[in-house]
């Protein structure tokens, strides 16, 4: 078990805070999902309610070790601002720690935040630079990591910054680790996985992870056309991993010998080209015409994965059934999602854009966990130990 914000005192000390702010912003700088602000608002309220003095910090985008105002987070200081129900100080250095840096967080009153400029405008933080660790953790008494999204990454601010200061987790991560760890290592069984997403080739290590673990593994999305191939189907033009055929048929067999029913979609919604317009029709599996491409399950599909679901006690759900984005072929990722929401299993969404798909269906709030990291979720389903996560205390 690790340390939480609540196994120590905060009360008038300087506390760092590495959230994940990297939000989603359009073209007038306005932020387009606030999803990974308002999780990281039980424990911002929770410190600035004990007294502690905050100071914030995140990267947004890939600015690649210089200041590019395009990832500057003043909008994310905007918004925190009107969650918090107070000013959060922003300043935007290109150094990200500055003088003017310092005197503002010397000025801070207990339950005050200040914000830190984007964490990559300096190069020593995805180098994971101890000179850039050092600074940072000058700032601070204590260091908490809350940023689950990022936690995959050893960086200055995730990983480094905890050889310096005494380092907890936030509510965050301890909610991110108590239901994706549960989920794998103690579910309540049959535990169902679903896998969809284009490429075979990065999820290898999820399934081979999950197939010691669950008792159905379900695969759709772009990356069921591999598995296609490899069975000898043809695949029309269809999007196809070919340096993993030869894995997608060993898979299905360590399935079999595992006794994991791995389901494959029995049909598909195809259309002659990746168009919204573009015509389509419906096939088996098998029977997919040459010039032609598979972009979302079909309905005897929908109906075997959703019977899956409702039989399941716990379901993991992580890559969307096909191109949802396009609403003529997000039939089957919408039906998936239905299935869940309306099944009693523990429900967990992997974040990127199956958390996407349920928030765009209007789902999310009938799902049990939905995980705001991505890359982080993925790798937590491989089995693999953050870096964000090992670096904080044990109880
Ligand atoms: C994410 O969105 O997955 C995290 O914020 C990490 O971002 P990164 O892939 O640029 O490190």
């Amino acid at each position: 078990m690790k340390k939480t914000i609540k196994d120590i005192d905060v009360k008038g000390k300087r506390v760092i805070v590495r959230c994940d702010f990297n939000v989603p912003i359009d073209e007038q700088g306005k932020i387009t999902d606030e999803t990974r602000i308002t999780a990281s608002l039980p424990t911002l309220r929770y410190l600035a309610g004990q007294g502690a003095k905050l100071i914030l910090m995140s990267h947004m985008g890939r600015p690649d070790g210089e200041p590019d105002m395009k990832y500057t987070l003043k909008p994310v200081a905007e918004r925190l601002s009107v969650h918090l129900g107070q000013p959060v100080v922003f300043v935007s250095s290109p150094d990200v720690v500055d003088d003017a840096v310092w005197a503002a967080a010397e000025a801070l009153a207990p339950g005050q935040a200040l914000l830190l400029e984007n964490l990559r405008f300096r190069k020593g933080e995805t180098k994971n630079d101890a000179a850039f660790s050092k600074e940072l953790a000058g700032l601070a008494d204590i260091y908490v990591n809350d940023a689950f999204g990022t936690a995959h990454r050893a960086h200055a601010s995730t990983a480094g910054i905890a050889d310096y200061l005494p380092a907890v987790s936030g509510f965050l991560i301890e909610k991110e680790v108590q239901f994706l760890g549960e989920a794998i290592e103690h579910p309540r069984h049959p535990l169902l996985a679903i896998l969809g997403g284009a490429k075979v080739g990065d999820k290898i290590s999820v399934i081979e992870n999950l197939l010691g673990k669950v008792d159905g593994l379900i695969i759709g999305g772009g990356m069921a056309y591999t598995f296609f191939k490899a069975r000898g189907y043809e695949t029309g033009s269809s999007i196809l991993d070919e340096k993993n055929l030869e894995l997608a048929a060993s898979l299905e067999k360590k399935a079999k010998e595992k006794g994991v029913s791995l389901l494959l979609p029995e049909d598909m919604k195809a259309a002659r080209a990746f168009d919204n317009e573009a015509e389509s029709a419906y096939f088996d599996a098998d029977k997919l015409p040459p010039g032609w491409m598979g972009l979302d399950i079909g309905p005897k599909s929908v109906k075997r994965f959703a019977e899956a679901v409702a039989s399941a006690g716990t379901v993991i759900w992580n890559g969307p059934m096909g191109v949802f984005e396009m609403p003529n072929f997000a039939q089957g990722t919408r039906s998936l999602a239905e299935a869940l929401a309306a099944s009693d299993a523990v429900t967990v969404i992997g974040g990127g854009d199956s958390a996407a798909a349920v928030e765009q269906f209007g789902l999310a709030g009938k799902m049990s966990h939905i995980s705001t990291g991505g890359g982080a979720s993925l790798e937590f389903l491989e089995g693999k130990i953050l870096p964000g996560i090992a670096v904080i205390e044990d109880k």
